[in-house]
Order: structure tokens, then C-alpha cells, then sequence
């Protein structure tokens, strides 16, 4: 164990901490490699956690590659990682929720300051000083947060989640990004029976997106650019297939869509989906690719169809997601691959080749 000196609030705090083994970018144009970090010791609140498996984000690449320099720039070195699962360690003197043994997991926040509306709400993903999993400043031993793509983390109970027992571990992984952020924007938009849903990209989002849509009972249209995806969607629960490129099968649907829930990572024309929401329609971008996308006006006000965003979900909302998935056997579908192969990892992702999610296997950070 070791300790480092920080300044905080204009008083000097001794904090003791350990190293952990990580992956990390040192820049835009560099790979992930391997490399060590310091984790705070857990504090009262704290719960420490090994990390079994972590899901890779299309937000890791974009991060990584700090193609989100507009609204977070990113700072290096960058461990990302925010779909994690595990097992906790070591609990602190206060910690009520967790003990050692228990299965835990962490999504995207670490911190918010637990006053405000939106944390009164439990919305804490609009909390105006929340802590992300990483690249963001870390209260506890400055500099900024590392992610789950890590041997262990150290993390407030209050955003420690439980894990269903019955679940598999490694699609367990995604539910905490690609799971939540798609289950609040269906559950905020109403998608249940009787509703016709679209999903657009078949990707880490996509694919939970059909799998939620599915079991809330709606009728599921999925949007790929992908052809050979075709089967898989079907499988994943969706009552029909659209390749989007192709013009005229979009025409088929114009005007008849509840809700549609886009999820692609590049950039698009979004003005062919409005079109195919009925009046009063909405679509919802989880997707957040790099550059803004153009949107027609006539487009939303000829059927006051509305263009909403959404991200991640609150804590309550995400322990209830899991224990839905819990419930409906619901995970994603993964490929597990080593750390070591996570470079190729995010250039397969880059070519929409991955069915449906990478998780890394953080048993393989112990070998080198
Ligand atoms: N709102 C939030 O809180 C939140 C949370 C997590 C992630 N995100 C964002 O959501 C997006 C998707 O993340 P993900 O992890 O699901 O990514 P992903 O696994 O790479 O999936 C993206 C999908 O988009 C489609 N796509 C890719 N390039 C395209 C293009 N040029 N034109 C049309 N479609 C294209 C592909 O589906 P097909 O092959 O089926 O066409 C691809 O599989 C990313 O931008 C990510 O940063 C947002
Ligand atoms: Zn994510
Ligand atoms: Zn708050």
C-alpha cells in the first residue's frame, strides 16, 4: 500500500492507495496498453471490487480517440471502461449494502453530489456535479477517474449495483451502458404492446434495444446497414428486418412508427427515420456520433413528431433494469475476448463487426 498528498478545498489530505493493474491510451493516435494505476483504499462508504468483466462502449472508441473533444475533451492516459461486473473485495466501516463475496456492478457515474432534484429524483445522470467512471475529475485522488478496462475499482455503495445470481457474468457486463441506456427512453416513452418500435444500428445498444423492445411487447422493426444481420435480428426478437440503404423498403413504413430508437455511432441521415414516425411520434438518439447530424423542420412539424435525446439512466432505474434481465433471462449477446486483443477489438467495432457486444475477460490482465 502506498499514499499520495492532495490538496482539496485549499487543505492537504493524505490518502492512501494501491496500484491496480490497466489498459490505457496515451493519446489519441496511440493503442491501449498495458500499464499500472493507483486506486484509493476504500473509504467508509467505499466498495472495492475485482473486476471480472468489462464491456466494450462504442463511448470507449469514441473517447479514446477524442472524437467527443466539443463536449468532453478527453485526458490521457485514458483507462475506459464503464460496463463493469465483478466481485467485491472489501467493504468500508459504513458500507450497508455490499459485503465481500457478493457479485456488484458499475455503470457509467461514480459520484453526484446526492442533494439536488435530479438525485433527490434518483436521476443522478443529470446531476450537474456527477462523476463519470472515467475522464472525469476524480474528488478523491485528482487527476481524472479510471475505468472498468482495469484489475479493480474502487467505488461510493450508492453506485455499486446488485447482480441477479442467475445471470452469465460476461453478458451481464453490457447491461450497465448498452442495457440502461436503452431501457429508459423505452420505459420513458411508453413502449409496450399494441406500440410499433424501430431500432436503428444493430450494435452493443441495438441489439438491448430489440431484446427490451421484444419482451415489453411491442412490435420491433430493426434499421441495419448490415444485410448478414438480417437472421440475427430476427433471433434477437425483432418481428421484421429493414436494410435502410434500400429505399423503398423504407417508403413501406412512412408515417407508422410510435417510437424509434436511434443508436448509430456514425453519422446518418435522420431525417429518413422521422419520416417514418406516425403523428406525435418520437425519436430518441442514444447514438452520439461524432459530428452534429442536419434535421429537416418539416420533418417534425408536418406531424408534430418530436426528436428527443437520452442518456444512460438513473441508479434506481438501472438496478431495476437489472433485475428485469434478471427476471426475462435477459443479457447480451458477447464476444469475450483477453485484454490483449482489445485494440483489434475496437477496430472490428469501427466496421459494425461484433455480435453484439465485446466483453473482456479481466482474468486475462493476470497474465502478460
Ligand atoms: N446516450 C448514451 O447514454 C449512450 C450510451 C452508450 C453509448 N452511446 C453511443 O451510442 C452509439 C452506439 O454505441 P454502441 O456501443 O452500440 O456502438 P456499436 O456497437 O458500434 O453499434 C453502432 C451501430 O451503428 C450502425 N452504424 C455504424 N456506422 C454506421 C453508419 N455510418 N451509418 C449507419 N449506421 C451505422 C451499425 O449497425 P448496423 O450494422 O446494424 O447498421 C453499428 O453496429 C455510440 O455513438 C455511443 O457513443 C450513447
Ligand atoms: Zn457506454
Ligand atoms: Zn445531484
Amino acid at each position: 500500500m502506498a499514499s499520495c498528498i492532495v490538496e482539496h478545498s485549499g487543505s492537504i489530505l493524505i490518502k492512501r492507495m494501491y496500484n491496480a493493474k490497466a489498459y490505457s491510451a496515451a493519446s489519441a493516435t496511440s493503442s491501449l496498453a498495458s500499464t499500472t494505476i493507483a486506486r484509493r483504499d476504500p473509504t467508509e462508504h467505499d466498495v472495492q471490487i475485482e473486476i471480472l468483466f468489462c464491456g466494450i462502449c462504442h463511448s470507449d472508441l469514441h473517447q479514446v480517440r477524442n472524437e467527443w473533444s466539443g463536449v468532453m475533451p478527453t485526458v490521457y492516459p485514458c483507462v475506459p471502461g464503464h460496463e463493469i461486473v465483478g466481485r467485491v473485495t472489501k467493504v468500508g466501516s459504513a458500507v450497508t449494502k455490499f459485503k465481500p463475496g457478493n457479485l456488484a456492478a458499475v455503470g457509467c457515474m461514480v459520484d453526484s453530489d446526492g442533494t439536488c432534484s435530479e438525485c433527490q429524483a434518483g436521476l443522478e445522470q443529470f446531476c450537474r456535479n456527477i462523476t463519470l467512471t472515467y475522464n472525469f475529475p476524480d474528488k478523491h485522488l485528482g487527476g481524472v477517474t479510471y475505468g472498468g478496462y482495469s484489475e479493480s475499482i474502487v467505488v461510493d455503495e450508492r453506485f455499486v449495483l446488485r447482480v441477479p445470481s442467475n445471470l452469465n457474468l460476461a453478458g451481464v457486463a453490457p447491461l450497465l451502458c448498452a442495457g440502461i441506456t436503452t431501457y429508459s427512453p423505452m420505459r420513458h416513452w411508453g413502449v409496450t404492446k399494441g406500440k410499433k418500435v424501430g431500432v436503428v444500428g444493430l450494435g452493443g445498444l441495438g441489439h438491448m434495444g430489440v431484446k427490451f423492445a421484444h419482451v415489453l411487447g411491442a412490435h420491433v422493426v430493426v434499421f441495419t446497414t448490415s444485410p448478414n444481420k438480417k437472421e440475427d435480428a430476427l433471433r434477437l426478437g425483432a418481428d421484421e428486418v429493414v436494410v435502410s440503404r434500400n429505399r423503398e423498403e423504407m417508403q413501406k413504413h412512412a408515417g407508422s412508427f410510435d417510437f424509434i430508437l436511434d443508436a448509430v455511432s456514425a453519422d446518418h441521415d435522420i431525417n429518413a427515420y422521422i419520416e417514418l414516425l406516425r403523428r406525435d411520434g418520437n425519436i430518441t438518439l442514444v447514438g452520439a456520433p461524432e459530428k452534429p447530424l442536419a434535421v429537416a423542420a418539416f420533418g417534425l412539424l408536418v406531424a408534430r413528431r418530436s426528436l428527443s435525446g437520452s442518456p444512460i439512466g438513473g441508479i434506481p432505474e438501472t438496478q431495476e433494469m437489472l433485475d428485469f434481465c434478471g427476471t426475462h433471462n435477459i443479457t447480451a449477446d458477447v464476444e469475450v475476448i483477453p485484454i490483449q486483443k482489445v485494440n483489434e477489438a475496437y477496430d472490428r467495432l469501427l466496421k459494425s463487426d461484433v455480435k453484439y457486444r465485446f466483453s473482456i475477460d479481466m482474468a486475462s490482465l493476470k497474465s502478460k
